[in-house]
């Protein structure tokens, strides 16, 4: 039999108390039935945020209660996906606060475009809801560290949607990285490169029939609609998401970060433009490199629009960069070359390990086990806030044209327009959350 992760913590609490031994954080259910399902709720239905729904579908203590999305022609047709998956339709929300205020439900998916995870994040944990959020965690730094602030303030287990966190060969390359075999690591590469994507310029249109335009931009300043800012499109525009720096960004330097057990840089120059691409079809670049500099060690992003041949003929990776040798991993395996020069008889090189293209699924199943044990799961928020912040301060260094310093201590920049855009004006009615 299965009972409701909910009512299973309730009556469990309820027998704790009565024994005398309920030692439990307010807000915070501690309940490690395996047999529990956990009720889930999905806000932003379309492609990831579906993309993440199948994966919790596909394991056996899950329900779903149900779906929001501001597109009523998409929202229609995941309701159809799920019950034809699950055997029982879903309620349906246009606006996430009424899912929220279900008392049912135990979790939530994000996957609406960037500029819109700060506002139901917060507003989850506010409401005792566990969070699988997409990444970029937020648009802008600030966004970010009132995110990290509200799980903690709530206590709420979070995943973010970095699913190489749960690979196997990912942590096994990071385990050689930290074995220090490759010698002093001086540089670390990290690169995206898509051949796949080549928008071309739109006419504005009147928005599509079923679409809440003015909803779906939310807290974004008021356009004219345009399909290439629309659904997936957003992400090449400021007042979403922050293009590929950030798109991929983020899934590939939170490995670098993590190999090198490295936080934020000391500065960030960031160069590129839109070479290939049209800027009336994308407002980021399709082109750009940026150095992070840190103490000891150089970290690069580079991403190209349009062609596919990256370093190492990876089309995106990671490459730690040692005096002894490197180490190249990315989402299909990962491998060690030697140095030539200065050859060390005791290292050996290490062939292409194939990862087992599990990553996303064990992902979800991580998440899952943490809402729980109430354990830390693989991508925490504080993983997601970190790389996100740094993610987003190569757009920063970008878009102000000058190599910029970050001061920790005083959390600034020593440029004003860099400052200017650490946190997002939202437009009205929406405010940033205040804790
Ligand atoms: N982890 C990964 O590998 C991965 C892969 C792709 C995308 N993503 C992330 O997922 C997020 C979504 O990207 P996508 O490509 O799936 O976008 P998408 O445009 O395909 O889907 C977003 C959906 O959110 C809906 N939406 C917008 N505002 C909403 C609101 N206020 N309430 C409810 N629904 C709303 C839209 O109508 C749309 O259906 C982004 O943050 C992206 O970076 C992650």
């Amino acid at each position: 039999m299965t009972v409701n992760r909910r009512d299973f913590c309730k009556s469990s609490l309820t027998l704790a108390a009565a024994a005398g031994v309920a030692s439990l954080v307010p807000g915070t259910l501690s309940c490690s039935n395996p047999n529990s399902k956990v009720v889930v709720g999905l806000i932003g239905c379309k492609g990831m945020g579906f993309s993440n729904l199948s994966r919790f579908m596909d394991q056996p203590d899950v329900e779903v209660a149900a779906l929001c999305d501001v597109d009523e022609n998409v929202l229609n047709k995941r309701a159809l996906d799920v019950e034809k998956r699950m055997g029982k339709k879903p309620d349906l929300y246009k606006d996430f606060r009424k899912l929220l205020e279900r008392k049912d439900i135990d979790a939530v998916i994000i996957g609406t475009p960037d500029h819109w995870h700060c506002l139901p994040f917060v507003y989850a944990c506010e409401a005792g809801k566990d969070v699988y959020v997409e990444k970029p965690i937020a648009n802008s730094i600030g966004e970010c560290m009132i995110m990290a602030k509200a799980a903690r303030k709530y206590n709420r287990v979070v995943q973010v949607g970095q699913w190489q966190r749960s690979g196997t060969h990912w942590q096994d390359a990071i385990d050689y990285v930290h074995s220090g075999k490759l010698g002093q690591i001086r540089t670390v590469k990290t690169w995206a490169v898509m051949s796949w994507l080549k928008p071309t310029p739109k006419q504005n249109t009147t928005v599509p029939a079923g679409v809440d335009y003015d909803f779906w931009l939310g807290p974004a300043p008021e356009r004219p609609f345009n399909p290439n800012r629309f659904h997936f499109h957003f992400r090449w525009w400021w007042d979403y998401a922050g293009g590929l720096m950030t798109d991929w960004g983020v899934h590939l330097i939170d490995f670098a970060l993590y190999g090198m057990n490295a936080a934020r840089p000391n500065s960030i120059m960031a160069t590129g433009g839109n070479f290939s691409i049209d800027k009336a079809a994308m407002e980021t670049p399709d082109t750009m490199t940026t150095i992070y500099e840190y103490d000891n060690f150089m970290l690069q992003w580079e991403h190209a629009i349009g062609i596919d041949l990256g370093p190492y003929k990876r089309g995106h990776g990671v490459a730690f960069i040692g005096d002894n040798a490197t180490l190249v991993v990315d989402r299909g395996g990962w491998e060690v070359m030697l140095e030539k020069a200065g050859k060390k008889a005791e290292l050996v090189e290490v062939p292409r390990t194939k990862g087992d293209g599990k990553d996303h699924p064990k992902h979800v199943r991580d998440f899952l086990d943490c809402v729980k044990s109430r354990k830390t799961p693989k991508a925490s928020i504080e993983i997601g806030k970190n790389v996100a912040m740094v993610a987003q301060m190569g757009n920063l260094a970008y878009r102000a044209q000058s190599k910029i310093h970050w001061d920790e201590k005083n959390f600034k920049f020593d440029n004003e327009l860099a400052n200017s855009l650490i946190y997002p004006n939202y437009r009205a009615p929406w405010s940033l959350p205040k804790l």
